[in-house]
């Protein structure tokens, strides 16, 4: 490492996750069929989003990144990525309201294929096949025929993440993305909420403040702000072949950059420093999270962060917790300590889905409480830390889903056989979704209003 980086140095190191692909030819074939396609996204925009993290890692914006766990072929519809948009700008808008800092937007959409695996293999009634590691690299369905890698399948990838990413720049640009829509839909779901008395007043406040901007001439006619807002893509950096192919030089810079998504992280299970997802990464000036769960150390995560931000440079790296509500408490203060002590410059954001995962019955589960535990904890320890909780990782669909226990509607494990959809990790449904932001909101505004920095209410 610190050796001169190509983005294909990451081939000459040990590496975790791989598909077996059957023909080593047609995988290379579709690699540069992909290197010789059109980037998905642009050099620029992910500059921005860095800048846009910096300051998150501030505390003047607050970080909100979600969406499937896996992305699938099969449920590619318009209706899919409105619903999910719709829910995930009513969560922005709450939390901004709450906060009174702009919200970051960050979808795992767009490119979120791969899914690492615990184990290489399923067994089921005796039968051993390949594990299924998402839609870019395999099938679903428990047969030797759709569980062996096709590398076809990335090419697939690559234009549903096109599509998806299209759509989603003409909702968040061509105005359906206004504030008064996100506000409308909003009260909404307070209405029929079975909480509603406890998001009412949150409500009837966003409303009059945004009947005070429409009486001062501040609507989605006259204010581009109001009629549009940026939205940013990620996925997991894991099928690196697939990386590889659509990392280009940026013509205005001329350094390097993955124009898969304006941000890719390393998840839990690849973030060895003298393997290869790490290397691949550390190259790329795109923005980069690393999931960071039980295992990690104090001294692994300095390391870490020598290698993808060995410049320091604010806004590149986004530390994106995920312990579990009962380790979290052990774990993180040492970390942010150690950072601290260090002198690193991060974005901390909570992931509070992939360490309260539990078995319930044939169905995995996560039940709402542990999820808000997690959150209510990691906002407590910066707090006492003194450093910023600055975002939310979340695993969450626009669909009324039965995946994760709890919440307002209170799903029982006996629930969850009703609509179990998600092809890999249980997500919050829309409802639950929403909730979440309308209590992380209130975290959120207590962390603002301790933050030390010109503000309307702190003047005298
Ligand atoms: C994920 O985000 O879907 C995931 C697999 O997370 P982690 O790497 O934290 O386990
Ligand atoms: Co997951």
């Amino acid at each position: 490492m610190g050796e001169r980086w190509t983005p294909k140095t990451w081939r000459n190191l040990p590496i975790q996750q791989v598909p077996q692909y059957p023909d080593a030819a047609a995988l290379e074939a579709v690699e540069s069929q992909l290197a010789s396609f059109p980037p998905l996204v642009f050099a620029g925009e992910a500059r921005k989003l860095k800048k846009s993290l910096a300051k998150v890692a501030a505390g003047e914006a607050f970080l909100l990144q979600g969406g499937d766990c896996a992305e699938s072929f099969d449920e590619h519809s318009a209706d899919n990525i409105r619903d999910f948009f719709r829910v995930f700008l009513q969560m922005a808008l709450v939390l901004t309201f709450a906060g009174g800092s702009p919200v970051v937007k960050v979808g795992r959409i767009a490119g979120q294929f791969a899914k690492p695996r615990s184990s290489p293999t399923e067994t089921l009634d005796g039968v051993s096949l390949p594990s299924y590691r998402g839609d870019i690299v395999n099938g679903l369905t428990f047969t030797d025929e759709a569980r062996l890698p096709d590398p076809r399948r990335q090419l697939e990838a690559y234009r549903q993440s096109a599509a998806t990413l299209n759509l989603l720049r003409a909702f968040a640009q061509g105005g359906y993305a206004n504030l008064e829509n996100s506000h409308r839909w909003m009260l909404g779901f307070v209405k029929d909420s079975p909480q509603s008395s406890r998001y009412a007043d949150c409500a009837e406040r966003m409303t009059e403040a945004l009947n005070f901007m429409r009486a001062i001439g501040i609507n989605p006619e006259t204010h581009q702000e109001v009629r549009t807002t940026d939205f940013y893509t990620s996925h997991e950096a894991l099928l690196l072949g697939y990386e590889e192919a659509l990392t280009r030089v940026d013509s205005t810079s001329g350094d390097w950059y993955a124009t898969s998504g304006h941000m890719l992280w390393v998840g839990d299970r690849t973030r060895q420093p003298d393997h290869a997802h790490i290397e691949y990464a550390r190259g790329i000036r795109n923005p980069i999270g690393l999931k960071c769960g039980p295992s990690m150390t104090g001294e692994g995560l300095i390391r870490l962060i020598d290698a993808l931000n060995p410049e320091d440079e604010a806004g590149r790296l986004t530390l994106i917790c995920r312990f579990g509500a009962d380790k979290v408490g052990d774990h993180l203060p040492n970390l942010i300590r150690t950072v601290e002590r260090e002198g690193r410059n991060v974005v901390w954001a909570c992931d509070p889905m992939h360490g309260n995962t539990i078995a319930a019955g044939r169905y995995k589960t996560r039940p709402f409480e542990r999820v808000m535990q997690e959150i209510g904890s990691f906002f407590d320890i910066h707090r006492s830390e003194g450093s910023v909780a600055g975002g939310l990782h979340l695993e969450m669909t626009g669909k009324d889903v039965t995946e994760c226990t709890g919440g307002a509607r209170a799903l029982t494990a006996d629930d969850l056989q009703d609509r179990y959809h998600t092809y890999c990790d249980p997500r919050l449904n829309a409802e639950q979704a929403l909730e979440v932001a309308f209590l992380t909101a209130e975290l959120v505004k207590r962390e603002q209003a301790e933050i030390e920095r010109p503000r309307l209410d702190a003047a005298e």
